[in-house]
């Protein structure tokens, strides 16, 4: 398998989150009430698995190899707007978690944000999907040899095996810090 194989089916996961939240966002509207148990979730979700496990797998290790390589520059603007877009959605992600505190909190403002932020969610990344599917991965893979594919998917292997560790360890020296 490519890496970027094993990045695609990453995808397919993250695509099943799309019609949660679009179910979940018509429930919202419809009765003007958030399942605060399913937005923390969901928010794990994007944060953990989405951005720290999979974005980080495509930051870290396939454009962290690709700056090694000769770039093509539509190659290098099509990744930077990869970059770019991680950024962005980690923002509303971040936006997401503070609106659901402040709904807890009984703001009713909050559910303004919580609708926002669960619509950009939802379009974002079926978008984002199918610009790394059917055009960027597989043009960047033609920068690498048979050898270095097999490396890469190691790396991947090794990146996955320490996200739990990190994870915790993070826990404790939050609770360490608070
Ligand atoms: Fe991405
Ligand atoms: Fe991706």
């Amino acid at each position: 398998m490519a890496p970027t194989g094993q990045l695609m089916s990453e995808h397919r996961l993250i695509e099943r989150m799309i019609p949660l939240l679009q179910r979940e966002l018509s429930r919202i509207q419809a009765t003007k009430k958030v399942d605060q148990r399913f937005i923390e979730i969901a928010v794990d979700f994007f944060r953990v698995y989405t951005d720290f496990c999979h974005h980080g797998k495509e930051e870290h290790i396939l454009f962290g190899e690709l700056e090694a390589k000769p770039l093509l520059p539509e190659h290098r603007a099509m990744m930077e707007e990869l970059i770019r877009e991680h950024a962005f959605v980690r923002g509303i992600v971040k936006e997401l978690l503070e609106a659901k505190e402040r709904y807890g909190q009984g703001s009713g403002e909050a559910l303004a944000d919580i609708n926002r932020t669960m619509s950009i969610l939802s379009t974002f990344y079926p978008a984002h999907i199918e610009k790394e599917d059917k055009h960027f991965f597989p043009l960047s893979m033609e920068y690498f040899s048979q050898n270095e594919r097999d490396q890469m998917l190691e790396a991947f292997r090794k990146f996955d095996s320490s996200i739990i560790h990190e994870l915790y360890r993070e826990k404790v020296l939050g609770l360490e810090q608070g």
